[in-house]
């Protein structure tokens, strides 16, 4: 126990950080290209804010959430971000002046769930949250923006999944929809199920439960609850789609766990994930706001799931590597050595040096193992030359360059 991570958490290990560097600076790029800013939320909140917007019957607030005590305050980390950045959007007056505050995030989150492949307790969220209007060109806008992502990761094969829940008024019609399909099969539900009928039926369709499953997947309640306004919405958004080549599959019954949304929601699902299939998903939350605060502002935004994406991605070598490995024999050598490393540093060479007492071999060895472009050997021999040897790693061949060029030497292949 002492020596474990705890259960569904996991160490990134340095052979891995470059990967998630890479994938963040790829979205961090991309962000800035659609006009996104960066906010950074605390990674814990008063847990009455996730029970406002999340819902109280979803199974986050019901039996996935880290809560602590503090005092007499009650805590939460943060199962998710969306209703964090809701709360911040509100508490910092960032619609003032402008029609469309367009955010995103990347880090942390927290849920007490089993875990198994690609479900963990902390896992990370890259996400988007546009908040202010509620045209459906931003909805198309905002599933662009996670296609394009998913194309700049080198990510294939994924598809969206995508549904309306329509306006409060259809999402009520909807719900009684299936409230009435259901009602036929309450003795077969779990019994969790037979009480969410009436407290929130839209849960019984995330349930896991085999029998469950079965019978929501049999319902046929079409989308006849849209009306009119929600329907072109809909509509367009799946037009603008297509218009970006985008590839899509309507779901009927596509709820989403979270009791914020309204109108367009999605999912982006890929085969190689197995159980746990969604890289992502998203969509319109126009009445969280209301929710909060009695205020009406349109909002749409999604997060991609970080170790799920590590899951998805093509396998590659990673190309951070080191330029040069410096290796001393003798006092006098290790003296200018340092004083090499600290130049090639401030050339902007990436660098390090050998402290051990080892052998020249053992020095070799550990810059190949390091994956060095260059080993610089410097002896006492060399130093009264006023040389040293510069060791190509992969080519296997050496030149002696002149202590006073080195720097300038290996810049100039580097360059090449
Ligand atoms: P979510 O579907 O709960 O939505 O999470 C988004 C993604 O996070 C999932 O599709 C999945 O890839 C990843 N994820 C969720 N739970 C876990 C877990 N336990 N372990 C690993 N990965 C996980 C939201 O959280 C919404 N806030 C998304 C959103 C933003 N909607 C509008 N704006």
């Amino acid at each position: 126990m002492l020596l474990q991570v705890p259960r569904g958490t996991k160490d990134i290990l340095p052979e891995e950080t470059p990967v998630w560097q890479e994938v963040e600076s790829k979205a961090r790029r991309i962000f800035s290209l659609y006009n996104y800013a960066e906010i950074r939320t605390p990674v814990f909140e008063n847990v009455t804010l996730f029970k406002r917007a999340l819902g109280d019957v979803t199974d986050i607030v019901q039996k996935q959430m880290f809560v602590f005590k503090q005092g007499d305050d009650h805590f939460v980390l943060r199962p998710e971000a969306t209703a964090s950045i809701a709360r911040a959007y509100l508490e910092n007056n960032l619609g003032f002046g402008v029609k469309l505050r367009k955010l995103f995030y990347i880090g942390p989150m927290f849920r007490a769930e089993r875990p198994q492949k690609g479900r963990l307790r902390q896992f990370h969220h890259i996400g988007v949250e546009a908040i202010g209007l509620t045209n459906p060109n931003l909805d198309i806008e905002v599933i662009e923006l996670a296609d394009k992502l998913l194309r700049e990761f080198g990510i294939s094969n994924y598809k969206f999944v995508i549904n309306s829940l329509g306006c409060v008024k259809d999402k009520a019609k909807f719900a009684d929809l299936l409230k009435q399909a259901l009602a036929k099969h309450k003795k077969v539900l779990c019994k969790d199920c037979q009480k969410r009928i009436t407290k929130n039926v839209f849960r019984v369709l995330d349930c896991k439960n085999e029998k469950c499953k079965e019978i929501t997947h049999s319902l046929k309640i079409g989308q006849s609850y849209l009306c009119g306004d929600c329907k072109s919405h809909f509509d367009k958004v799946l037009k603008g789609l297509d218009k970006f080549g985008i590839k899509y599959e309507v779901k009927e019954q596509l709820v989403r766990g979270l009791d914020y949304y309204s109108g367009v929601v999605f999912e982006v699902v890929h085969p190689d994930l197995g159980a746990q299939d969604a890289l992502g998903a998203g969509g319109r939350y126009d009445y969280l706001f209301k929710e909060l605060a009695n205020k009406e502002i349109g909002a749409v935004g999604f997060a991609f799931g970080e170790e799920r994406l590590m899951l998805a991605l093509p396998k590659k070598e990673s190309s951070k590597k080191l330029n040069v490995y410096v290796m001393s024999l003798g006092d006098k050598a290790a003296d200018k050595s340092l004083e090499l490393v600290k130049n090639l540093r401030s050339a902007g060479v990436s660098c390090d040096f050998d402290y051990s007492d080892g052998s020249l071999k053992s020095k070799l060895n550990e810059a190949n193992k390091l994956g060095a472009r260059f080993a610089i050997i410097i002896g006492d021999d060399e130093i009264n030359k006023g040389k040293l040897v510069v060791k190509f790693m992969q080519e296997g061949k050496q030149e002696e360059v002149e202590f006073v060029n080195a720097v300038g030497f290996i810049k100039n292949i580097l360059k090449e």
